[in-house]
C-alpha cells in the first residue's frame, strides 16, 4: 500500500515561513491518517476520504478556503478516477458544498459521470449534501486585496490499496479571479487521470495543465512501457517549452512513488507505511 498527496503549490516570496511549517504538519498528519484509512479501504475510497480531509483544511485552495472568482463567487471542481475501471466522474463550477470531492464519488455510479454548475448543485442537494458555505475570511481579504497568488494550488491524491488497485482524486478552488465558466484542469483528463498502470493527478494553472495533457501524457507513456521517471522527464520537458507551471504526483502499479514540478515548490507528503516524505 501507498499513497502521496499534494496541497498545491509554496511559494518562498508570497507566504511565511510559519505558512510552510503549518503546511509540512498538516500534509503529514492527513497522509498518515490516510494511509491508516487504506488499510481497511479500496485506493478508490481512500482518495477520496485523503482529498475531504485536504478540502477541510484552510490552508489549501479547495473546499474550505477555496478562493474566489472574478465576480466574488466560490466555485470549485473536483474528479475521481477508479484505475481498475477507468471510470471518471467529477464536478465542475460547483457552489455551496463542503466537499466537492464527494459529490464527484458519488456520481461514479450514474451514466451522467461529470456534471457542471448549477446540474452538479441540483444533482448534490438531491443526494443529501447540504448548503454549506466554504469561504474564509482570509480569502475574502486577499479577493478585496486583489491579491491574485493568495492561494494559488489545488489538493490532490494517488493511492495503491492491498489488491493492487490504483485511484487517483483531485478538488480546487480554482486559480481566483477567473472569468465565471471557467473550467480547472482539475476535473478533466489532463488534471486526474489513472489506469491500472499508473495514476496521476496535478496542481498547478490549469490553462498550461491542459495544453499539455499532463496526468494523461504520463499515464499513457508508463502504461506503454516508459519509467515513471522517463515519463515525468519527458513531459515535464514538454512543459517546459511552453513556460507551463504545474505539478504532479503518481504512483505506478509496482508502487513506485514519484513527483515532479516545473516551477517551486509543489507542496506533497507521500507514505508508504515506513517512509514518510514531506517537501521541504
Ligand atoms: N489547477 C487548478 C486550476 O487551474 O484551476
Amino acid at each position: 500500500m501507498k499513497i502521496i498527496i499534494h496541497g498545491g503549490f509554496f511559494s518562498e516570496s508570497d507566504q511565511s515561513h510559519e505558512t510552510k511549517t503549518a503546511k509540512q504538519n498538516a500534509l503529514k498528519t492527513i497522509v498518515q491518517q490516510a494511509y491508516a484509512y487504506l488499510q481497511s479501504h479500496s485506493a478508490f475510497d481512500t482518495a477520496a476520504y485523503a482529498v475531504s480531509l485536504l478540502e477541510d483544511d484552510p490552508l489549501f485552495n479547495a473546499g474550505i478556503g477555496s478562493q474566489i472568482q472574478g465576480d466574488g463567487v466560490i466555485r470549485m471542481s473536483s474528479a475521481i478516477m477508479d484505475g481498475s475501471s477507468q471510470k471518471m466522474s467529477g464536478v465542475i463550477n460547483i457552489q455551496n458544498v463542503k466537499n466537492p470531492v464527494f459529490v464527484a464519488k458519488k456520481l461514479i455510479g450514474e451514466e451522467d459521470r461529470i456534471l457542471g454548475g448549477e446540474g452538479a448543485k441540483k444533482y448534490a442537494s438531491e443526494n443529501g449534501f447540504e448548503d454549506f458555505s466554504t469561504e474564509i475570511p482570509q480569502r475574502r481579504q486577499e479577493y478585496e486585496d486583489k491579491l491574485k497568488n493568495g492561494g494559488r494550488g489545488t489538493v490532490g491524491c494517488v493511492a495503491l490499496d492491498k489488491e493492487g488497485k490504483l485511484a487517483v482524486a483531485t478538488s480546487t478552488g480554482g486559480k481566483g479571479f477567473e472569468i465565471p465558466g471557467r473550467i480547472s484542469d482539475s476535473a478533466t483528463v489532463a488534471g486526474n487521470y489513472a489506469n491500472s498502470f499508473c495514476a496521476v493527478s496535478c496542481t498547478g494553472v490549469g490553462e498550461d495543465i491542459v495544453s499539455n495533457a499532463t496526468a494523461t501524457k504520463i499515464v499513457t507513456r508508463v502504461t506503454d512501457g516508459m519509467s515513471l521517471q522517463s515519463a515525468f522527464d519527458k513531459t515535464f520537458q514538454e512543459l517546459k517549452s511552453i513556460d507551463g507551471f504545474a505539478g504532479a504526483i503518481a504512483i505506478n502499479r509496482e508502487g513506485n512513488i514519484f513527483h515532479q514540478d516545473s516551477y517551486p515548490t509543489m507542496v506533497f507528503a507521500s507514505f508508504d507505511g515506513d517512509s514518510l516524505q514531506v517537501f521541504d
